[in-house]
């Protein structure tokens, strides 16, 4: 059984840098056509100037023939002034700010220590129709870590929907089903990427026979009632949600650590395994607009043109990937994919 899309697009996605970036961008490029490029690199990608810089970086890495274009974003700190607003969103390229709430996840020290610091950055983004991308989580400790994607939309998101009615906003990797109702009921502004490991696992697989770190990443995986929601919320062609991997590469040996990284890499099957979770409930035919028609019509950039097909014919992964120095370990190492991308795809 074979299944042809129109080409989809990946809107959440880290491709690190250097020696890191080149051992990932060619899995993402065989398969999308442009992906949303997470800012969280160290130093963070905080201006036009910065993003123009790594964009360039990007393209370069790309393999030879490669026909993938990278969407920008910049990263929001408390110091984010409306001029640089401004300025990403006359350059063309830059095609979103994200915030992260500072010491949320990977990378994120830099980011915001209180809504309110940024309302300002948030007034200039609606003003410019600049769409935020969420990190939802809340970081104060006294949260259970399960709880803190919820407890967000309580403390802070709720809040920012209203007070800034304009404003587009992206929840990222949404896990829960509390997020999955806020998104809908906040109508069409308000959208969420879902990543393919949300989909396929509950928090069950953090544990499964022993500490897995390979499956830990932020937000934490969820129970199954929640993994169920975003099942249904992924696969029931609502306009709201759509495919973003948050692919998110680490080397083996911060992975596997007595205080592990959080990521999850699964670029090197970023179609296959959501074509896998649409499989298992039974809504193959729901994925085109969930991967390739959603994201461009909510970032308001057209469809892409050219289409991939994928075919039912299960592959094993490899134990690892190169990356740079060290090894990336992949989601489903040494494991099998029951969907696989056919060769000629998207060239
Ligand atoms: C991401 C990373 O490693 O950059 N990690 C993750 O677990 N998702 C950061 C992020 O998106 O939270
Ligand atoms: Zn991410």
């Amino acid at each position: 059984m074979t299944l042809t899309l129109r080409r989809p697009d990946d809107w959440h996605l880290h491709l690190r840098d250097g020696a890191t970036l080149a051992a990932v961008v060619g899995h993402t490029a065989e398969r999308f056509a442009r992906a949303i490029v997470m800012p969280n690199l160290k130093p963070p990608v905080t201006t036009t100037e910065l993003a123009a810089a790594y964009r360039q970086r990007i393209v370069a890495a790309l393999p030879a023939g490669a026909r993938f274009t990278p969407l920008m974003t910049l990263y929001l700190t408390d110091n984010t002034s409306g001029a640089e607003i401004a300025r990403a969103r006359a350059c063309g390229f830059v095609h979103a700010v994200k915030y992260y709430p500072a010491g949320a996840t990977t990378h994120s020290d830099a980011g915001v220590t209180a809504i309110d610091k940024v309302h300002g950055a948030l007034a200039a983004l609606e003003e410019h129709d600049l769409p935020l991308l969420v990190h939802g989580e809340v970081t104060d400790p006294a949260v259970d870590v399960f709880d803190r994607e919820a407890a967000f939309i309580d403390r802070v998101l709720a809040d920012v929907v209203r007070r800034f009615p304009k404003l587009r906003i992206v929840f990222e990797h949404v896990t829960t089903r509390e997020a999955v109702a806020f998104v809908r009921s906040a109508g069409p502004r308000v959208a969420a990427t879902i990543t393919p490991q949300h989909l396929l696992l509950n928090r069950n697989a953090l544990f499964d026979g022993g500490v897995r770190p390979h499956h830990y990443c932020l937000p934490v995986l969820k129970r199954e009632a929640h993994r169920e929601a975003l099942v249904a919320a992924a696969t029931g062609g609502e306009a709201q949600f759509f495919l973003g991997t948050d692919s998110a590469p680490h080397a083996r040996h911060s992975k596997e650590s007595a205080c592990g990284c959080a990521g999850v890499y699964s670029a090197h099957a970023g179609i296959e395994l959501y074509a896998e979770a649409f499989d298992r409930a039974g809504r193959l035919e729901q994925l085109e607009g969930f991967a390739s028609h959603h994201g461009a019509d909510f970032y308001r950039l057209p469809r892409n043109d050219a289409s991939i097909t994928l075919s039912r014919s299960s592959w094993t992964v490899p134990a690892n990937y190169p990356f740079g120095a060290d090894a990336l370990v992949p989601f489903r190492a040494g494991e099998t994919v029951a969907w696989r991308l056919q060769p000629s795809g998207g060239r």
